[in-house]
């Protein structure tokens, strides 16, 4: 056994306005994937996940259903546990912000920094977004109004608020950053937050008035009209669950190795929560560490949009433990993803069926064909040196892939043993060596390859779970600590072992199994990391197809067209693009179309622009058109196609 060192991994608490999707499992994924590692290599080690159940979006969500929060809540919140549950996530404790001892814990922290001085009384003037739960300066607002991460309306708020002294954190915040290079992964998030830190910070608005779904102030402060800001009291939750404010029972593993969190909440967890640790005079985490986001059609999804992908129907239809290999791998950690079948199904008959099935096929078929399926690994080092040797040194690089979340480079690195493995098959030939009486050389080639096998499966197992306990099940071995120790870190070799047939891991698969999960346009998108951007001679601009995948190209109606006044440019069309309501288009082709000649015909959309004010009038996306001599003309489908009709 190795020291058994205190490890704190933690996701995000999920709000729950919403079911859990492929975003919210890819984030419970990553963490699984590390702390299954760090427990088979032998630390203590703490998992932490919930649900984040206060604020505003979540009582206008409760009240939209006619429920209490709480019922509201309760209900959401066991979706996420039993989804988990189902999905075998190990985690060692579910924290829900409406757990009493959370609060109690919160407002402990609330009085501590209050005794310290960092928070003060004021009013708010502001913009708020309420689908973020964040304010916004108005510097940082599209069109003076709208939210810039989500795009929604904000609100204005005016209101008496406790503030939290952010500003008085700004330099010490940058020291931390400055001290420490992989506080924040992947490192070029943290020149990001650098930036932002550096343009200066306000003081934090960390009470709310006018809704009542929160955590009250401590009973000291005698003002029952304030709940403390959700964000707050959410990020308290990585000490609550440790027992913070209460008794501190389990404080051993605090600071956390990792927060896995997405990009989008970055600036809370980079700046705000090192903040709230600092007044609080506790330790900073080792690492905060932002995925990217998964889209669709290279869109956000959301339930509006009818293009969330539920990760229970995927994971039922294609396996979880493949679900989860495609995850890890598709995406260098902190880019995006766009999800397709295609991929999943490439992903899995080429790096699982191909390259670690049919090896495992192959182990198991010579050697129940020489040997009765009884190897012996004595002869190994005699004559595959070179071998084990290439397939230490993938083994030795891998660990610290994992823990600075380069997940994809991990399992990158752990298929190149695959490769030496079939090479060997290919390059010695063990018919050959058999039919040549070569049998010593021959068994010491099995088992060379059935070592190779079993080193991945106890470097796999954290990313497969389940598949790997059958691969070392039928090489006659289990994958834990003490397994780990011999195999992988002292670069022992199996005794004498039985090898015993198991059916088929991964089966091919020839078409999408999920019938309504359209194939998206990410399905012909080239795998590996972008390219980068060439010029041809002419002076074209070359992209990659992940480039020109990033547009949204859709068909729409346009339903209504007017004049912009005073202009001579301008229209404003309405245009049906399959969503709840029309979009708002301010398109410069009056001189070449009247409002009756476009109403009621179809056109295609730019469908993911930021939104623009053309002379006043706001502005979400573009159509296409063609200019030359003759005039300019709108591009249209040459035959009627549905609203929103994606454009590939
Ligand atoms: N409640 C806050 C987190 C508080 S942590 C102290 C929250 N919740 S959330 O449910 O909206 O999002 C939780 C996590 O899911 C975030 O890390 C977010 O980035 C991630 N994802 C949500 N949608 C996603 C994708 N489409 N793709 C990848 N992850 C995304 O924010």
């Amino acid at each position: 056994m190795t020291c058994q060192k205190p490890v704190y991994i933690t996701t995000p608490i999920y709000y729950v306005n919403d079911v859990p999707h492929i975003g919210h499992a890819y984030t419970t994924i990553i963490a699984d994937t590390i702390s299954r590692y760090s427990r088979m290599i032998g630390h203590d080690t703490f998992f932490l996940t919930g649900t984040d159940e206060h604020g505003q979006k979540i009582e206008e969500a409760a009240k939209a259903r006619g429920e209490t929060p709480q019922a509201y809540a309760d209900k959401i919140s066991a979706t996420f546990r039993n989804l988990w549950d189902e999905f075998e996530i190990s985690y060692d404790a579910f924290i829900r912000t409406t757990d009493e001892a959370h609060i109690k814990g919160v407002q402990y922290a609330f009085s501590k920094m209050f005794d310290k001085g960092d928070i003060y009384k004021d009013i708010y003037k502001g913009h708020y977004c309420i689908s973020c739960e964040t304010f916004f300066p108005k510097t940082q607002l599209v069109d003076d109004e709208f939210c810039p991460e989500c795009g929604k309306a904000t609100t204005i708020v005016e209101e008496e608020s406790y503030f939290f002294k952010l500003s008085a954190y700004q330099d010490k915040l940058l020291a931390w950053y400055n001290e420490n290079p992989e506080c924040i992964l992947p490192k070029s998030k943290r020149n990001e937050v650098i930036r932002f830190v550096e343009s200066g910070l306000d003081d934090l608005s960390i009470t709310r008035t006018s809704f009542d779904w929160g955590v009250k102030l401590p009973e000291s402060l005698n003002d029952p009209k304030h709940v403390m800001y959700v964000w707050l009291d959410a990020l308290m939750n990585y000490l609550t669950a440790l027992g913070y404010g209460n008794d501190n029972n389990k404080m051993k593993y605090w600071p956390a190795r990792v927060h896995l969190i997405g990009k989008d909440i970055l600036r809370f967890h980079a700046i705000y929560w090192p903040a709230f640790l600092m007044s609080l005079d506790m330790p900073l985490p080792k690492h905060v560490a932002a995925h990217g986001w998964w889209t669709r059609d290279g869109q956000k999804m959301s339930k509006s949009k009818g293009n969330v992908i539920n990760p229970k129907e995927v994971a039922d239809a294609y396996g979880l433990d493949n679900f989860r290999y495609f995850m890890l791998r598709e995406v260098p950690f902190g880019g995006d993803g766009d999800f397709s079948q295609k991929a999943l199904i490439d992903r899995i008959n080429n790096d699982l069926g191909n390259d670690l099935g049919n090896l495992l096929n192959r182990l198991i078929g010579m050697s129940e064909k020489y040997f009765e399926g009884r190897i012996d690994s004595s002869n190994v080092s005699k004559y595959y040196q070179n071998e084990l040797d290439e397939v230490i040194e993938s083994f030795n690089k891998l660990e610290p892939y994992l823990f600075e979340m380069q997940i994809h480079r991990y399992l990158e690195e752990l298929w190149r043993p695959l490769s030496v493995a079939n090479r060997a098959i290919d390059k010695y030939q063990p018919w050959v060596l058999m039919k040549d009486g070569k049998d010593e050389e021959a068994m010491a080639l099995v088992a060379l390859i059935a070592n190779i096998l079993a080193r991945v499966s106890i470097m796999l197992y954290s990313v497969m779970p389940s598949v790997t306990k059958k691969i070392s099940a039928s090489l006659s071995f289990d994958i834990d600590n003490s397994s780990w120790l011999r195999f992988i870190k002292n670069h022992e070799l199996l005794d004498t072992f039985v090898i015993s047939k198991i059916p088929p891991l991964f089966p091919r698969i020839e078409e999408p199994l999920l019938a309504h999960v359209e194939p998206t346009s990410a399905q012909e998108k080239p795998k590996e990391e972008k390219q980068e951007t060439k010029k041809e001679d002419e002076g074209i601009a070359l992209i990659s197809i992940d480039q020109f995948f990033l547009t949204s190209l859709k068909i729409g109606t346009i339903v209504e067209a007017n004049e912009v006044q005073k202009s001579d440019r301008l229209l404003i069309l309405q245009v049906d693009i399959g969503e709840d309501k029309p979009r708002q288009i301010v398109a410069g082709i009056k001189e070449f179309y009247t409002p009756e000649q476009l109403v009621n015909t179809q056109v295609c959309v730019v469908a993911n622009l930021k939104p623009a004010k053309l002379m006043g009038n706001h502005s979400e996306g573009m159509l296409l058109a063609a200019k030359d001599e003759n005039g300019l003309h709108l591009i249209r489908p040459e035959a009627p196609k549905r609203n929103g009709t994606p454009i590939k």
